[in-house]
């Protein structure tokens, strides 16, 4: 790793919403940094911690034994209060006092959105680590967490399965995704649902009414309709009633997955992505990297300037629309 005598503290914090592996990457940094003889400050809370002063110093032992752990260590919160220049001014100067010369944020979009405005304003390195369950971060193939939620969804509706077939009902399940089908396509396919509705997609809801019709002259006598909680046609519960207006022949249920996809111990493939991503965001800092978030993409860890990744979307796999329904026959 190439010696960046400049920085001799590094300062790390989680932002917006937890996600499973932030403690992996917290651990990676925190550990990968004194390995390179610098020292670390935990920030809690998130930008409320910068704001805040909610700092405190980090040593190896203090990341012992959280690779497994969900949630995050270091606590993490939304501040709306860092949108604002005298808040981020306040930042700065405990930054400063503090003797914290460089920053690695975990989080999401919005957290990064935060730390490009910080970076641009104030002279001081910072790395984004992309950690969210919703993979809408552009610069990576997966984002911290998402994995890890998606088996959790399936498990879930591998589950709700046994009852809709047992009780000949169609479940409407609702998987997080506030602006994003990511999670929902993936669940879709992997947990054999009969249909999927995303925000990105407009399916209408003629559309899949006929779908079910087919599926029931089939004699089919149950399904699973996976629904990404930003779908712009009314919420599971209305999408849900309206289905039942013209299948009243059906039961319907509804079934809201919500923050249990948040939670839990992290899967092998977010603790090994966490740890490499931490690694990789130290290296960027020491080797002179700033306003970028690191990734890893087509297996190769890349760093992509904030102003890119969030102006581009990530591709997502519309085709697994179709899939669902193909597979579902
Ligand atoms: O961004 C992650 C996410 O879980 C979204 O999928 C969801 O819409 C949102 O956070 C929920 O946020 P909160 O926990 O603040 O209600």
């Amino acid at each position: 790793m190439c010696e960046n005598n400049k920085i001799k503290t590094i300062g790390v914090l989680t932002s917006g919403g937890d996600s499973p592996g932030m403690n992996a990457a917290i651990r990676s940094v925190v550990r990968t940094a004194i390995f390179n003889k610098k020292e670390v400050i935990g920030i809690r809370r998130g930008y409320e911690g910068l704001v805040n002063r909610l700092f405190i110093p980090m040593q190896s032992y203090s990341v012992g034994k959280i690779i497994s752990l969900g949630g995050t260590m270091l606590k993490t919160a939304r501040c709306p209060e860092f949108k604002e220049k005298k808040y981020r001014k306040q930042a700065y100067n405990n930054l400063r006092n503090s003797g914290i010369d460089a920053l690695v944020i975990i989080g999401g979009d919005g957290s990064f959105r935060g730390a490009k405005c910080f970076s641009e304003e104030y002279d001081i390195p910072v790395i984004g680590i992309p950690g969210t369950i919703d993979n809408d971060i552009y610069g990576t193939d997966m984002t911290i967490g998402f994995d890890t939620a998606l088996n959790t969804a399936v498990e879930a509706i591998d589950k709700l399965r046994d009852t809709a077939d047992s009780h000949n009902r169609i479940f409407f399940v609702e998987v997080m995704g506030r602006d994003a089908g990511h999670i929902a396509l993936n669940t879709a396919v992997a947990s054999g649902a009969e249909a999927v509705l995303i925000p990105e997609i407009n399916t209408s809801l003629d559309s899949l009414y006929e779908y079910l019709m087919i599926e029931r002259r089939k004699n089919k006598t149950s399904g699973i309709v996976i629904v990404a909680e930003g779908e712009k046609q009314g919420n599971t519960f209305e999408i849900a009633a309206k289905m039942k207006e013209r299948l009243p022949q059906y039961e319907t249920r509804v079934a809201i997955l919500g923050h249990i996809q948040r939670g839990g111990s992290p899967s092998c493939y977010d603790r090994v992505l966490a740890s490499n991503l931490g690694y990789y965001a130290v290296k960027g800092l020491l080797e002179g990297q700033s306003k970028v978030m690191v990734g890893k993409v087509n297996s190769k860890y890349i760093y992509t300037p904030f102003e890119e990744a969030l102006s581009k979307h990530p591709s997502f796999h519309e085709e697994y629309i179709k899939l669902t329904k193909i597979l579902s026959i």
